[in-house]
């Protein structure tokens, strides 16, 4: 299988999963600081105070990234280095941090793909409301357009957000993540103001000349029990509603203001049911639907579902009532994730048909197993069948007519986990947390072959 010419190879990461340094130069608390001090969050009571320490290693970090042959290196900015309470003038020595790891990829011929919001959110801004409050969404457009004044004249590549769903739902609807709020009503609110900021922010970023801009969401192809293995498996009727409306929350939520202006029904019902609509306001949907270059898919397993009569909704999906979120008949990673790799060319597909007038990029796709180090090596096969086969759905996609630019591996370096804290390891480099020493995986090793030979 041969890739196309111009195919994006990189890897990706984020801010408050490597750089550590959590006090240093001037920056200021973050959500996640304060949701992984407080007993209980996380795994083992991991934090990111130290994580890859790469805000101090970041050049070897960048020298291992062009040992690998990357084309691009998706990481994110913390606002809280920018702007520490979330807002007013920037820092100029969190700025410099993001301007010297710039220039260092740039002098590596390593494209920066730049994410201003990886769920960093200024403790400051969640003690004013956080994403539940409309403010909120005007502050992170300021954000975008100070970063943006510093690093715009080297950063073509910009993405809004990642993943606004797992941001709202997990954030403000289950609390499995930071801040750890379990509230239907603020999920909802927050899912808009996160949009409204998006909207905001893209065209700030545009109207300074921004090349190109994206949105990255979290997608699943949403699908039956029985569809997982078969394609063909025609779902009965009520099934069938159960998966339109859990893709319609998953996924149509923001691609479709995003690119179309406006809301699903699914989902205007679903806040009808959880505090009501009034927090859309007049011109918010024409403000999201600003124009983007570029739809960035994170994409893990699918998301599969059947009718479910009577039941609750999921505290994660609220609007989910009556239906039943099921396992897969699949494989699992360390996570527990089921390993569905035709799951990614559907998806593409799929989304290359309802949104045609944007490019397509896998902005993060991998793995955590439970990797060990043996005589300085990592025998990562089981990553290595998982990133082949799904690459080859990545091939099939191109074939079957996607628009599709590139791929991120998720992840570079083994990195803290959310939740789960650093037991689960995603990178494709391993990190011995005692000694901060990288070793490339045969995965890293692997990868570096496929973007040389741009085959599979
Ligand atoms: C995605 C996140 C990323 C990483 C992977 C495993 O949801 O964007 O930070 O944690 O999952």
């Amino acid at each position: 299988m041969i890739f196309p010419e111009n195919f994006v190879w990189g890897a990706a990461t984020a801010s408050y999963q490597i750089e550590g340094a959590v006090k240093e130069d001037g920056r200021g608390q973050s959500i996640w600081d304060t949701f992984s001090h407080a007993p209980g969050n996380v795994a083992d009571g991991d934090t990111g105070d130290v994580a890859c320490d790469h805000y101090h290693r970041y050049r070897d970090d960048v020298a291992l990234m062009r040992e690998l042959g990357l084309a691009a290196y998706r990481f994110s900015v913390a606002w809280p280095r920018i702007q520490p309470d979330g807002r007013g003038p920037a820092n100029p020595r969190g700025l410099a941090f993001y301007d010297r790891l710039v220039d260092e990829l740039l002098e590596a011929g390593i494209s920066p793909y730049l994410t201003l919001y990886h769920w960093d959110l200024p403790q400051a801004l969640e003690d004013r409301g956080g994403w539940a409050d409309r403010d909120t969404a005007h502050r992170f457009a300021e954000y975008a357009a100070v970063v943006h004044d510093r690093l715009g004249d080297r950063v073509q590549n910009w993405a809004t957000l990642n993943e606004p769903w797992v941001a709202a739902f997990l954030g403000y609807g289950n609390g499995v993540h930071a801040p750890g709020r379990k509230d239907p009503a603020s999920a909802m609110r927050s899912a808009h103001h996160l949009l409204l900021g998006h909207g905001l922010a893209a065209a700030r970023l545009r109207e300074a000349g921004a090349a190109s801009i994206m949105l990255v969401v979290n997608s699943s192809p949403v699908l039956t029990p029985a569809q997982v293995n078969d394609h063909e498996a025609v779902p009965d009727e009520a099934d069938a509603a159960a998966v339109d409306r859990v893709h319609a929350l998953l996924t149509r939520q923001f691609l479709d203001p995003a690119l179309h202006g406006r809301y699903p029904e699914e989902v205007l019902a679903a806040a009808g049911r959880n505090g009501g609509t009034g927090h859309i306001l007049d011109g918010d949907l024409e403000a999201i639907n600003a124009p983007i270059d570029l739809i960035g898919i994170n994409y893990y397993n699918p998301c599969v579902v059947e009718a479910g009569p009577g039941l609750p909704a999921d505290a994660a999906w609220p609007g989910s009532e009556d239906i039943r979120f099921a396992p897969a008949d699949a494989p699992v990673t360390a996570m527990g994730w089921p390993i569905v790799p035709d799951g990614l060319s559907r998806l593409l597909v799929r989304l290359s048909k309802d949104y045609p007038d944007v490019g397509l990029m896998v902005t993060e796709n991998g793995a955590a197993f439970d990797d060990v180090v043996e005589d300085g090596r990592v025998h990562d096969a089981d990553r290595v069948s998982f990133l082949r086969g799904h690459l080859r759905e990545v091939g099939r996609a191109i074939e079957a007519g996607a628009d599709l630019r590139g791929y991120l591996v998720w992840s570079l370096l083994d990195n803290f986990e959310w939740a789960e804290g650093y037991r689960r390891r995603f990178g494709i480099v391993h990190v011995d947390y005692a000694t901060q020493v990288r070793v490339l995986k045969d995965s890293a090793l692997w990868y570096r072959d496929v973007i040389a030979a741009n085959r599979l």
